[in-house]
């Protein structure tokens, strides 16, 4: 039911961990299934994407993605990062199982959870990118 490639970042995620002092942070959260994602972003001057890292506290499906996406984000602008969307990280592990697609969805809002909060920290707009439905990182409890 789940491709190789999910095993295999499932079994080995890849940038797992935190960044100290982040350009950027976001916490996403799923309701229905209580998983939660929170991706670190090092964004150098060029804004560039030069670190990444992310959490899950969720299902293996989540795990997967999210190790998928830094991977994907990893090096790239953070306009580049933008077209990072969960189907682009789906095609990137050969696909989900239908049940799994919104896990998926969790890492694009996660990537766009902390890409909102780099800009609201330099002061920039991103071109494209919109205030995240939820970033569950400042809500209490
Ligand atoms: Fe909720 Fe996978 S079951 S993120």
């Amino acid at each position: 039911m789940y491709s190789e490639k999910v095993m295999d970042h499932f079994n080995n995620p890849r940038n797992v961990g935190e960044i100290e002092n982040p350009s950027g942070v976001g916490t996403v959260g799923n309701a229905k299934c209580g998983d939660i994602m929170r991706m670190y972003f090092d964004i150098d001057e060029q804004g560039v994407i030069r670190d990444v890292k992310f959490k899950t506290f969720g299902c293996g499906a989540a795990v997967a993605t999210s190790s998928m996406a830094t991977e994907l984000v990893k090096g790239k602008t953070v306009q580049e990062a933008l077209t990072v969307t969960n189907k682009a990280v789906m095609e990137a592990l050969d696909g989900l199982p239908p049940v799994k697609v919104h896990c998926s969805l969790l890492a694009e809002e996660a990537i766009h959870a902390a890409l909102w909060d780099y800009a609201q920290k330099k002061g920039i707009v991103i071109e494209g990118l919109e205030k995240p439905v939820e970033d569950i990182g400042e809500k209490e409890g």
